[in-house]
């Protein structure tokens, strides 16, 4: 082989090996950028509303935070006023408080008194009520409440339901 015709051999291969790279690296880029189907499916969380019973606050997962779920007693039902049932998502005929477990002052995991019915972050001692507003500072605000909808007997966790909205609206919640 001639010393130029080789460098046209190794020239080509070069080429020919650089160009399956780029486009492997533009597989792998795209690859990347599209969402996991995991992801996209953990976007919504739906909890069966008839599995909780009262006053016994359940902790469960969406979007990898930690979300409240309290059913409220006919006596804690009846002792709501106002902006507490702003708070409060009715589902049927059941009362829940479904917030976000985490304290609004600096991010703190506040636990449930339920003979007390109360919430205490022992971090810097905020406290909140039932419903998840705030009664004791430092906390600045009352425990967020995550997009929820009803559907049925159901709450979806990650969708947007009129419900929420107007929880939104009225500044609820952020
Ligand atoms: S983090 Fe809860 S009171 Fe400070």
């Amino acid at each position: 082989m001639k010393d130029s015709s080789r460098r046209g051999f190794m020239g080509k291969a070069f080429g020919g090996v650089a160009a399956v790279g780029a486009v492997a690296s533009l597989f792998a880029m795209k690859k990347s950028w599209d969402p996991l189907p995991s992801v996209k499916a953990a976007g919504f969380t739906t909890l069966d509303m008839s599995a909780y019973n009262e006053n016994e606050l359940v902790t469960e997962k969406w979007r990898g935070k930690p979300i409240f779920v309290l059913k409220y007693t006919a006596d804690m039902i009846a002792k709501l006023d106002e902006k507490q049932k702003g708070r409060t998502i009715v589902v049927g005929s059941d009362h829940y408080m479904v917030n976000l477990g985490l304290c609004t002052h600096l991010g703190c995991i506040p636990s449930y008194d339920n003979a007390e019915k109360t919430f205490l972050c022992a971090c810097h001692g905020g406290m909140y009520d039932f419903t998840g507003d705030v009664t004791k500072a430092p906390p600045p605000r009352g425990l967020d409440i995550p997009p929820f909808k009803i559907d049925g007997n159901a709450l979806v966790l990650g969708e947007e339901g009129p419900e929420y909205k107007k929880m939104k609206e009225t500044g609820v919640t952020l």
